[in-house]
């Protein structure tokens, strides 16, 4: 016997891919738009990492930050699944649960592509990199953002999402004013090293806008999650 399945939570397809006009638009916005107020936390963040990797962007500083970026929704993803066995008795709020697993998951997915970008576009450029700075240091940043996330989502799930808002405001950004602080980027092509997975862009500059926008579109889905931070 052949069972349909005509209904099951789909990876959602990430954030939107736009083109060359879209992109020099999403840079401007960004821009125009004055950053988040960053609580304690976040700057506590912030602050070791522009005094270890200076102020300005730089392809190894941003692939240190992709590092990190991931975490929050590896400690959401798992909170969920600890929160699906606890109401396993309730299946319509464990399936609405397990929706949220699989969107913490794809933007894990998101954040994993931008460090291969970001870690290629190292390579290409020769940059150098430290086992100090670009292995032990992001582990520990990670090591205390994951356990952070996981204990607000667990006291206050909306204080977890504000600080990922707050981290991805910082990252949006960080790439937009790069580019805009680079403009030679505009003309150096793009590799097209996962452009399979990710998509080809005219120049480095718009894949970096591109990934800009992403982060743009995590935050607002983190201040959207403040909203209705428990699942119901
Ligand atoms: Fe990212
Ligand atoms: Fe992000």
């Amino acid at each position: 016997m052949t069972v349909t399945v005509d209904h099951r939570p789909e990876a959602p397809a990430g954030p939107p891919k736009l083109d060359r006009d879209q992109l020099r638009r999403a840079q401007q916005d960004t821009l125009d738009t004055p950053r988040m107020k960053y609580s304690l936390l976040a700057k506590m963040m912030f602050k070791p990492v522009d005094i270890m990797y200076g102020k300005q962007g730089s392809y190894t500083k941003f692939a240190m930050l992709e590092i990190i970026a991931r975490v929050p929704y590896q400690a959401w993803e798992r909170m969920g699944y600890w929160a699906v066995h606890h109401h396993r008795g309730r299946s319509a709020l464990a399936r609405r649960i397990f929706e949220r697993i699989v969107e913490a998951r794809a933007d894990q997915d998101n954040e994993q592509w931008h460090l291969l970008i970001l870690q290629d576009l190292v390579q290409r450029t020769g940059q150098r990199q430290t086992w100090l700075l670009h292995r032990a240091a992001p582990w520990l940043i990670a090591f205390f953002y994951y356990h952070v996330s996981w204990v607000l989502f667990l006291v206050r799930p909306d204080w977890s999402y504000r600080l990922n808002a707050e981290f991805e405001d910082h990252a949006e950004h960080g790439y937009m004013t790069f580019v805009a602080e680079n403009p030679e980027l505009d003309f150096v092509p793009d590799p097209g090293t996962y452009a399979a997975e990710y998509g080809r862009y005219r120049s480095v500059a718009d894949l970096l806008r591109q990934i800009g926008h992403d982060e743009r579109t995590h935050k607002l889905d983190s201040l959207e999650s403040m909203r209705e931070p428990r699942v119901r």
